[in-house]
C-alpha cells in the first residue's frame, strides 16, 4: 500500500502538465522524424523491424489494453506480461509508439496511483490494469472487449467487436486504403455503449471511464495513424505489423495537450441515441421478455 497526499498529487499533475504544454510548444518549431526513422536508433522495432511476435501462452499475463498486450507479445515487455515496473512502462511506450515523455510518464503514474503502489519501487503484472470499479480505467462498452460481467479475463479481443470496428471505417487515402475517421469511431463507441447499456444488467461508466474510453479510441486516429491495414493485425492479433512505425512523428512525440483536439471530436461525436431502440429489443428478444422500448 502507498499514499501520495492530495496536495502532492495536485504538485506533480501540476508539474506534469505544464512539462506537457512546453514539449507541446518545442514539437511545434522542431522538424519532425523522418519517415522509417520514427522508432529511436537501439530501441526495438527500429527501422520497422520488430522482436519476433509469439502469441501469448496460458498462463501469460494480457490485459484490456491492446497497445501493452502487442508490447509483451513482441518481447519488449516481458512475454509473460509479469513483474514490469513503472517506469518499464514509461521507457516501452516511449520508445515504441512515440508518446511524449509527459504523457508515458503521466499513464505509466496514474496506473502507480491506481493500484496503490509505488511508482519507483513496485510491480505489476499487465492483468493488474484490468481495475473495473469507479477507481479504475478499465471499463464497460470497449471496443473490443466484451463487459467484465460477461468476461472475467479482459486480456482477449472479443473478434466479432473487432471485426465490426474494422469495417465501420468509412475513409480512403488517395491510394484508395482504407482509413478511420474520428467520426466512424465515435459511431462504434455509440453503438457498444448503447449495446452494453441494454444487455450488461452490471453497465457502469462514470465521467472518468467515458473520457478514458475517448482518449485511447483516438490513438487509432493519431498514433496507428487510422489505418485499418495497420488495425487489423493490432487488434486482431495484437501484434505489430512488419515495418510499422508510429504515425506521430514530431520529436517530443503525442503530448497530452495535442492529442485532445482528437478527443474531444470524438467524445462530441458519441450518439448512443440511433442504437438505443434496436439494441433494447435485441436484449428483450434474447431474454424473451417484452421490449421496455416498445
Ligand atoms: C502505461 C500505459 C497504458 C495503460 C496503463 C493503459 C491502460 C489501458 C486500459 C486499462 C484499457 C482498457 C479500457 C477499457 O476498458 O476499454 C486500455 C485500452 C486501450 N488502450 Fe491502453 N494503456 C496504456 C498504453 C496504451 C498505448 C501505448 C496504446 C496504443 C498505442 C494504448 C491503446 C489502447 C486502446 C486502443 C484501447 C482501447 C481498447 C478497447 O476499447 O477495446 N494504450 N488501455
Amino acid at each position: 500500500m502507498f499514499l501520495v497526499t492530495p496536495i502532492a498529487r495536485a504538485i506533480l499533475d501540476a508539474g506534469v502538465f505544464s512539462w506537457d504544454l512546453g514539449l507541446t510548444l518545442i514539437n511545434l518549431v522542431t522538424p519532425r522524424r523522418k519517415v522509417d526513422h520514427v522508432t529511436p536508433a537501439g530501441h526495438p522495432g527500429e527501422g520497422g523491424k520488430w522482436p519476433e511476435y509469439i502469441a501469448p501462452k496460458e498462463g501469460d499475463s494480457r490485459c484490456s489494453c491492446p497497445g501493452l498486450n502487442a508490447m509483451a507479445n513482441h518481447g519488449i515487455l516481458p512475454r509473460d506480461g509479469k513483474n514490469i515496473s513503472f517506469p518499464e512502462l514509461y521507457s516501452t511506450v516511449r520508445g515504441t509508439y512515440n508518446f511524449s515523455p509527459s504523457f508515458c510518464f503521466y499513464v505509466a503514474n496514474f496506473a502507480a496511483r491506481m493500484l496503490n503502489k509505488s511508482y519507483g519501487k513496485d510491480r505489476i503484472d499487465l492483468a493488474d490494469i484490468d481495475l473495473h470499479s469507479d477507481k479504475g480505467i478499465e471499463h464497460d462498452a470497449s471496443l473490443t472487449r466484451e463487459d467484465i460481467h460477461f468476461v472475467k479475463d479482459q486480456g482477449k479481443p472479443h473478434l466479432p467487436f473487432v471485426r465490426e470496428l474494422l469495417d465501420a471505417a468509412s475513409g480512403k487515402d488517395t491510394e484508395g486504403n482504407m482509413l478511420f475517421t474520428a467520426a466512424d469511431v465515435s459511431r462504434v463507441l455509440s453503438k457498444r455503449r448503447a449495446e452494453s447499456r441494454a444487455n450488461n444488467p452490471e453497465f457502469h461508466m462514470n465521467l472518468s471511464h467515458r473520457t478514458f474510453s475517448s482518449s485511447n479510441s483516438s490513438t487509432i486516429l493519431t498514433i496507428f495513424g487510422s489505418r485499418v491495414s495497420d488495425l487489423e493485425s493490432i487488434f486482431i492479433e495484437e501484434r505489430l505489423p512488419e515495418g510499422w512505425e508510429s504515425r506521430i512523428r514530431e520529436p517530443f512525440g503525442l503530448t497530452i495537450a495535442s492529442l485532445q483536439p482528437t478527443v474531444l471530436k470524438v467524445a462530441f461525436g458519441i450518439d448512443e441515441r440511433p442504437y438505443a431502440a434496436e439494441a433494447s429489443s435485441t436484449a428483450a428478444a434474447e431474454s424473451g421478455e417484452p421490449n421496455p422500448a416498445t
